[in-house]
């Protein structure tokens, strides 16, 4: 039975948001978090870019006190920078009075124009390097917990998980988000979960089984074949922030009813107006093509609306695209 999760002493539920880069902004938190999501973190945040002072980069690892318990992520490779940043970002977050739940460490993106500057997955393939920085990060984080999360390894030649587990929890990792996939593999279908199993069997500090979570059923798999403490959704929540409801509610042995095709586009434009909120209409409206379009994935005529969507170029057309839209689902009803 899946229950909570206790890190350095602080009690999670067990269904977490994984994130993602351009989708797990403050807007997309907050939607999940209605729905059920039980932890967040935000989009990797360079850790160089927080060092050298870049004046956009701050607001990515900026959280609210309606967002927590969430995590700020931060990618990089060298463990001074890697500290110092995590350190810049406790002393804001101070300031501004919510502290993150955590501090984690992105050892999974397998983009090359960050695995070549030796970031993300790449430190799969210096296991010690990846220790020293969790080390050099605990050093500073105080109580607030430093975690990680990591693929299996580079390739299926060199998948040492177990071990690079053991090792970032001997340094200090007070949780690992496991991505049951190779770096090589990318997105690619198909998980091993079995690494996330022995994972869990070889280290005492909490385990977050991740990957291929589109439906209940898919956590339960997780769950009953790798023995982890949580799982960690990323592209089932898109456009489908209800999958931590049908989660949730498979848990608990209730039935699930999902929203009808009017409440998604609802929920839609709930999302596109905290974007709004947020970033302003420019960027709400360029960045609502992917992040809004999710929600008609599957609902008929969704092409056509995906279509429309691109051109929008203000927050009125992409409100009536999608009011226009509900009107004519409702009137298939
Ligand atoms: C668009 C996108 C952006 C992502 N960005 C991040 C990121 O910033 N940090 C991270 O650790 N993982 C990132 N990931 C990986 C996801 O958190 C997750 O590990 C992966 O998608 C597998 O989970 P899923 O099958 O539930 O999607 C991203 C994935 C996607 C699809």
């Amino acid at each position: 039975m899946q229950g909570w999760i206790s890190i350095n002493g602080k009690r999670f539920g067990c269904i977490w948001l994984s994130p993602m880069a351009g989708m797990t902004d403050p807007a997309f938190r907050k939607i999940c978090k209605a729905h059920g999501a039980d932890y967040m973190t935000t989009e990797m945040v360079s850790a160089k870019a927080i060092c050298y002072g870049d004046k956009k980069t701050p607001v990515l690892a900026r959280i609210r006190p309606e967002e927590m318990p969430c995590a700020v992520q931060l990618f990089g490779s060298d463990p001074g920078i890697m500290a110092e940043a995590a350190e810049k970002i406790l002393e804001r977050a101070e300031k501004d009075g919510t502290l993150p739940a955590a501090i984690d460490v992105n050892m999974g993106c397998p983009m090359p124009k960050i695995v070549k500057n030796g970031d993300g997955s790449a430190l799969m393939r210096e296991p010690e390097k990846a220790a020293d920085i969790i080390r050099a990060m605990c050093a500073v984080c105080g109580k607030i917990p430093v975690t990680a999360k990591l693929r299996l390894g580079w390739d299926g030649e060199s998948i040492h998980v177990v071990e690079m587990a053991k090792s970032l929890e001997q340094a200090g990792a007070a949780a690992l988000c496991i991505h049951a996939r190779t770096r090589a593999e990318l997105y690619s279908p198909g998980i091993h979960p079995e690494y996330i199993g022995a994972v869990k069997k070889a280290v005492g500090i909490p385990i977050i089984g991740n990957g291929d979570v589109f439906h209940a059923a898919d956590a339960r798999r997780l769950f009953d074949t790798t023995g982890c403490d949580g799982v960690a959704v990323a592209r089932g929540a898109l456009g489908n922030p209800w999958i931590f409801e049908e989660i949730h509610a498979m848990l608990r042995g209730e039935p699930y009813l999902p929203p009808s095709p009017a409440e998604r586009i609802e929920e839609a434009l709930h999302h596109f107006a905290l974007m709004r909120e947020d970033k302003g209409e420019k960027v709400a409206v360029s960045e609502s093509r992917a992040a809004i379009a999710y929600y008609t994935k599957g609902m008929e005529g969704s092409a056509r609306i995906r279509g429309l969507m691109n051109t929008a170029d203000s927050a009125g057309r992409v409100i009536q695209i999608l009011r226009d839209y509900q009107k004519e689902l409702q009137e298939q009803i």
